[in-house]
Parts: structure tokens; sequence; C-alpha cells
């Protein structure tokens, strides 16, 4: 039998009133539609304000109800979908900050069911593989288990190795992949940009001087510094009174530890940020990198301490650079790209691919700030961002 009407034949067996129990809309038949009506009604309990919490995140309460659709996502293959992105976003941490361990596994299980659920094969032509976000299953099943296998101590350690693996070989097989899979030697090599790039150098980490933006943003680190340093020192919090204005939607960070400012974003400036840094301002609308890129964003972002942000793949086909801009203690925080480790040394740029999986963590006690730039790729052809290709 054709595993689609194998799926159909299952789900047909699925008592109804086991579907009905949400709230929020499921059907029988479609998980790319439970993945979205669960994603918002839980990403709108998510972000909404509570007294005396540390938001974004769930209260003990909405737990049990991503608890209750975890169960059912293992008994009804129509959710496993919805299941799998519900907790990987909003179950992996509790409001306290605390991991939730037993939703991190759940999320990679049920993403890796949900590709045998839906048409999910490498063997599919791309298009029924586009049309059921199939990439979206395998990279985030492949990302968990990798990561999983890294913090785990347990003897499970070897079986998320190894699940990892077989996954990475899997989607290696797809056709549309193959020209660059191949320097996929580990789970943490998977990316985008090399997909979009195909045949351009792909690295996690661009070295500083490879790339002219990397020299200008440590050229000009003092005066960044002296402008951002006069807002904090400003009397009433005017740095949080600035996010309040434009507040920012993520759900990768510890509870209230990752905060946004927006400098500029697809070329909307922050107008009242940029009359309190006015030559932060000017001096980023000089590089063409940024600004004759049509996905370009220039944010100041705030780590505070004991914050970790998980494992996550952002889009190409940009790169990204990390200003640190103040970064007291550069032993106790930083990011991995891939298999790399980067620490923010104060006025030390780094300039990275985010289309690869990273995370971040931080142990010290002092915040740390960055500014953060989406910029061209080098090797973008359609956009006049006056940078050269390297050809290795
Ligand atoms: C969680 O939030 C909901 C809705 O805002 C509320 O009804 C519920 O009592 C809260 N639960 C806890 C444990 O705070
Ligand atoms: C473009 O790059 C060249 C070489 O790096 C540089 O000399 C020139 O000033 C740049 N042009 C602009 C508009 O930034």
């Amino acid at each position: 039998m054709h595993l689609r009407s194998a799926i159909l034949v299952l789900v047909s067996l699925v008592p109804t009133n086991a579907l009905t129990k949400f709230n929020f809309e499921v059907s029988a038949e479609y998980d790319l539609f439970n993945q979205g009506t669960a994603v918002r009604y839980f990403e709108d309990l998510f972000y909404e304000p509570q007294e005396g919490q540390k938001k974004p995140s769930l209260n003990a309460t909405q737990l049990e109800e991503v608890e209750a659709l975890r169960h059912q996502a293992y008994a009804n293959p129509v959710l496993a979908l919805a299941g799998a992105q519900v907790l990987y976003m909003f179950g992996w941490f509790r409001s306290t900050g605390e991991l939730i361990w037993e939703n991190i596994l759940s999320s990679a299980e049920l993403f890796e069911r949900s590709i045998y659920v839906s048409d999910c094969k490498p063997e599919h032509s791309y298009e029924v593989w586009h049309d059921n976000a199939c990439d979206i299953r395998w990279t985030h099943a492949i990302l968990l288990y990798h990561w999983l296998a890294q913090t785990d101590t347990t003897s499970q350690q070897q079986a998320y190795q190894k699940k990892a693996q077989e996954l990475l070989e899997g989607i290696k097989r797809v056709q549309k992949y193959e020209p660059v899979s191949s320097a996929w030697t580990s789970p943490g090599h998977v990316n985008f940009n090399s997909i979009i790039f195909a045949g351009k150098p792909s690295r996690p980490i661009w070295a500083t001087a490879e790339l002219p933006i990397g020299k200008w943003l440590e050229e000009h680190h003092h005066i960044f510094k002296a402008e951002l340093q006069a807002i904090l020192n400003e009397p009433g919090d005017v740095y949080g009174q600035l996010m309040k204005i434009d507040p920012s939607r993520e759900h990768l960070a510890t509870p209230g530890g990752w905060d946004t400012l927006r400098i500029v974003r697809y070329h909307n400036w922050f107008e009242v940020f940029c009359q309190l840094a006015p030559v932060t301002c000017e001096l980023i609308k000089t590089r063409p990198e940024i600004n004759e890129c049509k996905f370009m964003n220039v944010n100041y972002v705030r780590l505070n301490p004991g914050t970790h942000l998980k494992p996550h793949y952002g889009n190409g086909p940009r790169l990204s650079a990390h200003l640190s801009v103040i970064a007291p203690e550069p032993m106790k925080a930083g990011l991995t790209v891939a298999d790399q480790k980067r620490l923010w040394v104060e006025g030390e740029a780094i300039l990275f691919d985010d289309t690869y999986p990273h995370m971040v963590s931080h142990w010290g006690s002092q915040p740390r700030y960055v500014i953060l730039v989406w910029f061209c790729h080098p090797c973008d052809g359609g956009n006049a961002h006056n940078q050269t290709c390297p050809t290795v």
C-alpha cells in the first residue's frame, strides 16, 4: 500500500473525540494544518504578559496542555509535527529557565515520526519534499538528536548520536542537496546557505579579516560603545523603554534572558534610537553590505547572565556578524556554530553563517551587548553589496 493511503487509513481509525479536546482546530488528515493551529494557539499564550512571571514562557497550567498534546501526538500521527514544533518552540524551558528534558527528547522523536507519516522520503520529487515542509522535519530531527547526543550523560548518548547520523545519511540522499551534502560529514554541518550558494565557499565561521565588514565593525567599536554607554547611563532605563516601543518576539532563549533593540530592520530605521545614537546610525548607513541588501537587519542584542539559546537554524541567504560592544566576561560567554566555538571578546567581531545550527550560553554575572548585523553573503549575485566572493 502506498504510504499516503496507509496514513489516511490510520488517521481514519483515530477516534475523532481524541482530536477534539484541544483548544485549537485539528484536522484528521493534514498535519501541516495542525502545526499551524497549534503553534498559533500556544504562541499567543507564550507571549501574553503575566504578572509575576518571566516572559516569554508558558505557565504550569499551559504546560499541562502541552503535555496533553505530547501524549496525543504519539498516539495520533497527524499530530506528530504539531507536537514536535510546540515542544521545541514553547516547551523547552519553564518560566524559571529550567530545561524540560523530556519535552526536548519528545520533540526529536516526534519530528522524526513526522517524516514517516508524511511523504518525506528523500527519493520523492522536490515538489513533494517542498510542499510537505520535509526539510523542517528532517533538519530539526537531526538538530535535536545531535544536541541530545552532545548534552546527554546517560547510556542513551550513543543511541542519540546514531539517530542523528542515520538521519544525516537520509537527508544527504535528497537529490537537490547532493551537490553540496557530501561536505556534511557531521550532523552539525547541515546548513541552508551551502544549498543556496552551491559551489561557493561555505563556512560556519568566516575569518574577520576575510570580509571588509569585519574590520570595519572593529575599527568603529569605540564609537558604538560610547553611544551605547551613554544610553545605558541615562536614568530611567532608557534602553528598556526603547525596547518596549518595538518589542521582539522570539522563543529561543531562557525566559527574560535575551532581548533585541532594533536599529534598522528591512530598511525601517528606528528613528527614536537614531536620535539617541546618531553616529551609530550614520556609520551603518555607509555600508553597502547592509544597505544594498534586501534582507538587512541591525539590532543591539543583550544577553543576560545565566541565559542559554536552544540550538536553532537561521534563514539564508544572509550572513551574520556580532560586534562585541560591551562584553566584560570573555571567558564566560560564547556561541557555538556547527562544531566551532567562539567567545565574545569586547571590540572583536565574529562573522558567522547562521544557517548552520548554532546556540549560545552565558555563564557569567553581567549582561553582554553585541551589535547583530545581517548582511549580504559575499557570493550573493542579486544585490550591490560590494563584496568579493572568495574562490576557496
Ligand atoms: C496560567 O495562565 C492562565 C491564563 O492566563 C490562568 O488561567 C492560569 O490560572 C495560570 N496558571 C498558573 C498556574 O498560574
Ligand atoms: C567597494 O569596495 C572597494 C574595495 O573594497 C572600496 O574601495 C570601495 O570604497 C567600496 N565602495 C563602497 C561604496 O563602499
